[in-house]
């Protein structure tokens, strides 16, 4: 969902601090690179071990490095970062963002940053109503900053009221919303296939192929952290999707894809087949497992049904219709048939041929062909890059 977004969240002495470390799961598990710095204040509220383990990063305090005399650059983190985030924000903290104290490496940071400023103020009813807060949120406003209103409930003093650091969930949800604002892929519904399918012979053995699925999973990723709304119909494969906007089906034959990518289909607006679906499954699976002793050296086969050529037969104008081809020889001729014959939109090819390219690796090499006729080759690459490149030319076709 956020997959490879860089965000900062700088924290300050206030009790709220305990959320954070759930947060931080939170975007991990969404694929963010999440950087934390703490006042020194806020050391006494949570540890930079819990921090920096999740995070997996080291936690940053200080402007020097104390072992190795290294400095740790406020402008290098500050361009670094696509979203900063400070939560728990303090009544001090915020008054000297306010009035551009630069004292501690996260004030410093704050006034390098480039990118979005979100700020979540925590802090008692009293000091929250006070004046001098409401004038310093109201500058932090005039500077561009985004609030995130504190919620009502039960404070750490006992007193009810306005000041509690909202949970960590919904903060992730603004986040999300933030780096997704202004994306043509916003609340899409996308539908994408990954993976092999698995034909069983009998209850040990299959047919099936060498895909890993992890171009399509990088494909679904990159819809996500595009703010779409992505079913990813998944072959078995050892890839682990647990990014919250991805909602995963996994299947395992030719049939059970065909009949959930049928069922989602009508619903979706973009839909990316990535997946190596077989052709051909056997006419009868053995109940028992087949003997050696028997001598049977044949397995009779029938074909499947080709579950993008049936999209494409019922495609209406408003559904984007993407495919690839994998091909050995004569390969852009072959994808041409396939862009037709199938009622695409556009195809990827990529070529057996070429060194790195195709299934088990974790890079790729295409050239995307679409219906309006243009064909655009690149070089070989990793594939979160190729499903980046994949996820432009859609853009350029909506
Ligand atoms: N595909 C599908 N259903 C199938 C077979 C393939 O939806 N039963 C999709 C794949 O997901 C891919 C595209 O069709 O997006 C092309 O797959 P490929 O195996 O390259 O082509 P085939 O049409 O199967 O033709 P051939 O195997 O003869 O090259």
């Amino acid at each position: 969902m956020l997959n490879g977004k860089k965000i900062l969240i700088g924290i300050t002495g206030s009790i709220a601090a305990y959320k954070i470390p759930f947060l931080v799961r939170l975007l991990k598990k969404a694929g963010a690179e999440v950087q934390v710095i703490l006042t020194p204040a806020a050391r006494d509220f949570v540890t930079p071990l819990t921090l920096s383990t999740l995070s997996e990063r080291p936690v940053l305090t200080d402007f020097f490095n104390k072992q190795d005399g290294s400095w740790h650059s406020h402008v290098d983190l500050g361009l670094w970062a696509d979203l900063f985030l400070v939560a728990p924000l303090s009544a001090n903290t915020l008054a000297k963002m306010a009035t551009g104290i630069a004292d501690n490496l996260l004030l410093t940071t704050v006034l390098s940053a480039r990118c979005p400023v979100l700020f979540a103020p925590a802090m008692d009813l009293d000091m929250y109503r006070h004046p001098a807060t409401t004038a310093n949120i109201s500058k932090l406003k005039s500077f561009g900053y985004k609030l995130i209103e504190p919620a009502e409930g039960e404070l750490a003093s006992g007193l009810k009221g306005m000041g509690r650091l909202e949970e960590p969930e919904r903060i992730f949800e603004i986040i999300r919303e933030e780096l997704t604002s202004g994306s043509v892929f916003r609340d899409k519904k996308v539908l994408v296939t990954a993976g092999p399918t698995y034909e069983p012979v009998d209850p040990v053995r299959f047919i099936g192929n060498f895909s890993s699925g992890r171009m399509g999973v990088e494909i679904a990723r990159a819809f996500a952290a595009s703010g779409a709304e992505v079913n990813l119909v998944l072959g078995p494969s050892e890839i682990a999707v647990d990014d919250p906007a991805i909602h995963v089906s996994r299947v395992t034959t030719a049939e059970e894809m065909y009949n959930r990518c049928m069922e989602l289909f009508p619903g979706s607006e973009i839909i990316v087949m990535a997946a190596a679906v077989a052709d051909y499954t056997p006419v009868e699976t053995a109940a028992q497992k087949i003997k050696k002793s028997k001598g049977k050296k044949q397995i009779d086969l029938k074909p499947t049904k080709d579950i993008l050529a049936g999209m494409g037969s019922k495609k209406t104008p408003d559904q984007i219709l993407v495919g690839f081809a994998l091909e050995t020889e004569n390969e852009k001729n072959n994808a041409l048939k396939k862009l037709k014959n199938k009622n695409l939109d556009l195809i990827v090819l990529n070529s057996m041929k070429d060194e790195g390219a195709g299934f088990g690796h974790a890079t790729n090499k295409v050239t995307l062909i679409s219906a309006k006729g243009t064909e655009k080759e690149f070089p070989l690459k990793s594939k979160r890059e190729v499903a980046r490149d994949i996820l432009a030319e859609i853009e350029s076709l909506l």
